[in-house]
């Protein structure tokens, strides 16, 4: 059964159990038919019919928040009616347009770069890259590379920059680079400045930003072993990493020392960017100019695939050819994209997002003070963060992460989990989600915390009771 759109308001609808017959029946066949390395239906078992705004509805008719949005991809919700129509107009008009120039992509790129701040904006240019955020990323590095003539990568623990060989080389997970032989060389990672987990084992009140300290030292100590880097990678708030934001002093004193020493420093906004931390790119939150910014996820608005990144023109020694492939041109993604800025204009979202953000903080705030196994509390714009430990150990609490995503998802309310050990639920709604959704999702969460949270302690005693009674039967009490 379908739900008429009028009924996409506030709240969820849940009419079965979850997943319901209808998606079993989907889930089994796509287990049969592809891949082992399918990922969010695993933790999230829905098969989807539709989206609309802030919702998805799943093939049995339960409607959900959606605090995924397509992975951060979806800045408007899903289907925004007025995109739909210039995509629709696009799409009879002209759709694959390799890198010829047409006056939509000319009209893209000017209003891109007209969101830069008024002194970056002249000196920077654009590249159309592969239609993902890693060929984005790798694009970045291979930029750096000759523009320096350096080849090697400074990189960050706990970061994520995609799939590729390059990007997976330069991102923290260590489990997909075990069995992939010779990965791109050159890479070192530097401790990421999260002081609540200190890199360095230090207590967070006798840091004076030693990480940022390390790197300066490493950077610049003739003996440090490491030849002067092409580039610094950097997410100015990591975020399959956990939702961990980098301290503005870190990235001030980052910004000081690769100018200084004349490094590139690339930072990795394909989460971050259009308009997720409230500003259009994060890095004008935190008060730099970085030398080439990647993009690509929320560019269209509305999901259609795009990626760029943004450079300072003195860095363009490539020749004709240097970074290609075939979809670079996706003329549906740049009408949408040039309407998606006009909305976010008119509409104000960007100020949306900084409400919403201020909502975020002080109603996920509750959920600390109502469960000791909320570890921290964190986030930025629409990019939110909830770090689960187990209260005595402070181990990552990567089962009732699990718990608190499922039991979310039965009550109607999609997160996704990430960060060390899976233990962060994080949440990415729409930029132009209501104040009604956001309460609604968080009321859900915390409900399905709580819920999981006493499940857990049960199993507990359980467990405890049972080893007590075979200690007694045993006789070695
Ligand atoms: C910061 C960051 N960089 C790069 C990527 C890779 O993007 P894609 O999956 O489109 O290759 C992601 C994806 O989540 C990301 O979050």
């Amino acid at each position: 059964m379908t739900v008429e759109k009028e009924t996409f308001i506030v709240n969820p609808i849940i009419r079965t159990e979850v997943p319901g017959p209808a998606s079993r029946e989907f889930l089994a066949r796509q287990e049969r038919n592809e891949s082992s390395a399918r990922t969010y239906p695993r933790n999230l078992p829905i098969a989807v019919r539709r989206g609309v705004g802030s919702f998805l509805e799943d093939v049995d008719g339960n409607v959900f928040i959606d605090f995924l949005a397509g992975a951060g991809v979806l800045s408007l919700g899903h289907g925004h009616p007025e995109l739909v129509r210039v995509v629709a107009e696009q799409l009879g008009e002209y759709v694959h347009g390799l890198d010829f120039p047409t006056p939509t992509k000319d009209t893209f790129t000017r209003r891109q770069l007209d969101m830069l701040p008024p002194p970056m904006r002249d000196r920077m240019k654009i590249h159309f890259c592969g239609p993902t955020g890693a060929n984005g990323v790798e694009a970045a590095i291979k930029l750096a590379t000759p523009a320096t003539g350096r080849g090697h990568v400074v990189a960050f623990h706990g970061a994520f920059h995609g799939s590729t060989a390059g990007a997976m080389a330069v991102s923290g997970n260590r489990y997909p680079k075990e069995s992939v032989a010779n990965g791109m060389p050159g890479v070192h990672f530097f401790p990421y400045p999260y002081c609540g987990r200190c890199p360095l084992g230090l207590e967070p009140a006798s840091c004076d930003t030693n990480c940022a300290t390390y790197l300066e030292r490493v950077l610049t100590d003739e003996k440090s072993g490491m030849a002067r880097p092409a580039a610094v990678l950097i997410e100015l708030v990591q975020g399959e990493g956990g939702g961990i934001p980098a301290t503005p002093e870190f990235v001030r004193r980052l910004r000081e020392v690769t100018a200084r020493l004349e490094i590139p420093l690339i930072v990795d906004e394909v989460q971050t960017g259009c308009g997720r931390t409230g500003t259009w790119f994060a890095f004008e939150r935190f008060g730099i100019e970085p030398d080439i910014v990647v993009a690509s996820k929320a560019l269209s608005g509305i999901g259609l695939p795009v990626s760029m990144i943004v450079y300072d023109r003195t860095m363009d020694r490539w020749a004709a050819g240097a970074h290609i492939g075939t979809f670079r041109g996706n003329q549906l993604a740049f009408a949408a994209g040039i309407a998606a800025l006009d909305l976010i204009e008119r509409d104000a979202v960007l100020d949306n997002v900084l409400a919403r953000e201020a909502q975020l903080s002080a109603r996920l705030d509750e959920l600390s003070e109502a469960s000791a196994w909320v570890r921290e509390v964190r986030g930025m714009g629409l990019l939110w963060a909830v770090e689960l430990a187990d209260p005595l150990t402070g181990a990552p609490a990567s089962e009732l992460a699990r718990a608190v995503q499922l039991g979310a998802l039965r009550r109607g309310l999609i997160v996704e989990l990430g960060g060390r050990g899976d233990a962060v639920v994080r949440m990415l709604p729409p930029l132009n989600v209501t104040a009604e959704v956001v309460d609604s999702a968080v009321d859900i969460l915390r409900d399905a915390l709580l819920a999981a949270e006493v499940a857990a302690e049960r199993e507990e005693a359980a467990c405890s009771s049972a080893s007590a009674r075979s200690v007694t039967a045993t006789g070695t009490s």
